[in-house]
């Protein structure tokens, strides 16, 4: 039986090798610090989604891999950016670039990628893939500045969470699902579920991303409870927070805003709301986004990619890393 992980384990292997020519274009100053992330082995869900995207809307044949790069570029370019915002000390398993190469290197490595992932979508001479991905990377930034905005604060809604997530991780997986439909000549009512399919999913993503900061660094390849240290007030710190006496909210409270907690303050909190099951019972708070992504897909084509698309549904609900 064909699953999911061996479809993305299958087409992993030919993004690598499209991604290996983009970084080989790259100017010679670029490539080491844009290939230390580039090539550091992430799932590419993303050029996945647009694969499947095009090919259930009919379209096929090798120039489709060109196509699907353009979002895994677009990531490594917020990755890049993100873990100097966020002063992140490891990605993918990986030291930090910024912390390699240094903070300068790290910002224009990004803005490398993004305007390579820009000539890439013009030279497919479609206008409209220009304007899904400028949109996608338009409301990704959105989304990442609207979340510096309430950096450090314990009062806002989970609405407006879920805002944040929408922007900063559902734009670019909406746009890798468009992308594919637009490129297929889809109609519009099929590149508008797909799209809608791609932004749950995204969202769905982020929340187990989020519950996923509190498993083990070995498991995830970036720090445990780092979204404490950032003042990110995800769902499992949502939970926490309520369940702290008033005092000890008070005392989070001006550590979160200040981000002052120690490096004890951190592995203890992670074991709190590990054993607490927080970041389990945040985790389940993505089924409302996967049901509605799934929803989505009834009045596609029933292709195999159909069924694939399902099963990234299970895959994001379940994953561990
Ligand atoms: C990871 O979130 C970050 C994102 C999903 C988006 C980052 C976006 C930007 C920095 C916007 C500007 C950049 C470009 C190139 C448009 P996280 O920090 O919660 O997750 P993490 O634990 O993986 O770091
Ligand atoms: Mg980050």
């Amino acid at each position: 039986m064909v699953t999911f992980v061996s479809v993305l384990k299958y087409e992993q292997l030919k993004v690598n090798k499209a991604l290996e020519q983009e970084l080989a274009a790259m100017p010679a100053p670029l490539r080491d610090i844009v290939g230390h992330v580039l090539m550091a082995g992430g799932k590419r869900l993303r050029p996945l989604l647009t694969l499947l995207s095009a090919r259930l809307f009919g379209a096929e044949g090798p120039q489709l891999y060109e196509l699907a790069v353009i979002p895994e570029m677009i990531h490594v370019a917020t990755l890049l950016h993100d873990d100097v915002l966020d002063g992140a000390e490891s990605r993918r398993g990986r030291k930090s670039a910024h912390l390699i190469y240094g903070t300068a290197p790290a910002i224009l490595a990004g803005d490398a990628l993004l305007a390579a992932a820009s000539h890439k979508t013009a030279s497919f001479n479609i206008p409209s893939l220009l304007t899904c991905v400028s949109e996608a990377v338009l409301m990704t930034a959105a989304g990442e500045a609207h979340e510096i905005a309430l950096q450090g604060s314990l009062s806002h809604s989970l609405k407006e969470y879920v805002d944040i997530v929408a922007g900063k991780t559902g734009w670019l997986l909406k746009g890798s699902c468009r992308l594919g439909a637009l490129y297929a000549g889809a109609s519009e009512e099929q590149v508008e579920a797909i799209s809608e399919y791609g932004l749950n999913l995204g969202i769905a993503f982020q929340i187990v991303d989020d519950a996923l900061d509190f498993a083990d660094e070995a498991v995830t390849g970036k720090p445990t409870a780092g979204d404490i240290m950032e003042g990110k007030y995800t769902p499992p710190i949502m939970k926490y927070v309520d369940f702290l006496s008033s005092g000890e909210r008070e005392v989070f409270r001006e550590k979160f805003r200040n981000g002052t907690f120690t490096d004890e303050d951190r592995v203890r909190i992670a074991a709190d709301i590990r054993r607490l099951c927080f970041d389990a019972e945040a985790r389940a708070m993505a089924d409302q986004y996967i049901d509605k992504a799934q929803a989505c897909l009834d009045a596609l084509p029933r292709r195999f990619e159909q069924k694939v698309f399902r099963e990234a549904l299970d895959f994001v609900r379940n994953r561990k890393s």
